[in-house]
């Protein structure tokens, strides 16, 4: 039986070493649509409320009054101040408001990592004389929130070019990061996410790791606060009883990078709105 086993792992090595990133966003996206025949591609940006009608209709009535909006606000003012020298974070970006979020995250070649959307926030301040603002502040987030807001309708277009090996390393460790079991309940991303997604854990439903990260920043209702993508990410981490790694570690970013290409083609919506 175990020579058998082998065997049959020896035969697919080659297959499994054939797989690129391309690949792999086919196979993810199959196996979601697959467990969920009735919810069209581009729903999964809505997280758990693509397949959670109850939580869907809860959902709605938030929005109406969306929670986030201070946070939209407070980021647009941050945008528009004038740094020490005068400038102002627009110009560290090349590109219309509107495509700046979806440049991120981004493998720079010069920099040899996945650079994110509040990396380059921070880089920006501080070639201006600016301290870094820290990962988990309201003034970072909410800068964030005004640029997730700008991109809505936008899609999501990672990439890993193919001529950057950096990239497809990053791209391979934030794979690995999520397939990897971890902490002393031994589990992996995938195992909440995409074996067990639709089955409830407690009191929640575990939503697809497909559009885990079109719509962040997220406000919590639990927490009154709008969180980072890294924040859920060190939460869930956390909740598995495994050591978290920083927000903005090399591990998180890696993992943005792997998870927002398997979002490809849906849209941004952030930011979000969530339990
Ligand atoms: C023990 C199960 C479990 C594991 C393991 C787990 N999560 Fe979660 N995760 C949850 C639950 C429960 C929620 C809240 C409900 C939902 O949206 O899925 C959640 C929510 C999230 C969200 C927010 C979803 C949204 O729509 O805003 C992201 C992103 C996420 N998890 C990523 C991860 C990543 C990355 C890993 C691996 C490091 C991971 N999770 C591991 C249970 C888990």
């Amino acid at each position: 039986m175990k020579n058998y086993a082998a065997l049959l792992l020896l035969g697919l090595a080659p297959l499994l070493s054939l797989a690129g990133p391309e690949e792999d966003r086919e196979a993810f996206v199959e196996y979601y649509q697959a467990r969920f025949p009735d919810v069209p591609f581009a729903e999964f940006a809505n997280g758990i409320y693509a397949i959670d009608e109850d939580a869907r209709r809860q959902w709605q009535d938030i929005e109406e009054f969306p929670p986030y909006e201070f946070a939209i606000e407070q980021g647009e003012s941050l945008w528009h101040e004038t740094m020490p020298d005068e400038a102002k974070l627009a110009d560290c970006f090349a590109q219309p408001v509107a495509d700046i979020r979806p440049a991120y995250p981004r493998f720079d070649a010069g920099r040899g990592e996945v650079v994110t959307l509040a990396l380059a926030i921070n880089h920006c301040r501080q070639a201006h004389r600016l301290p870094a603002l820290p990962y988990d502040s309201d003034e970072l987030i909410s800068i964030t929130a005004y640029l997730a807001y700008a991109a809505r309708g936008k899609p999501v277009a990672t990439r890993v070019p193919a001529d950057e090996p950096g990239a497809l390393a990053a791209y391979e460790d934030g794979k690995r990061f999520y397939y990897s079991k971890r902490g002393q309940l031994n589990f992996a991303c995938a195992d909440c996410h995409v074996t067990s997604v639709g089955l409830h854990v407690r009191a929640d439903r575990l939503s697809a790791s497909l559009g885990h990260t079109t719509h962040f920043p997220v406000y919590r209702s639990k927490l009154g606060a709008v969180i980072s993508l890294h924040q859920r990410f060190f939460g869930c981490v956390r909740d598995v009883r495994a050591k978290p790694f920083a927000l903005q570690s090399k591990e998180f970013r890696n993992l943005e990078y792997f998870l927002s290409y398997m979002g490809n083609g849906l849209e941004f919506n952030g930011p979000g709105a969530r339990k």
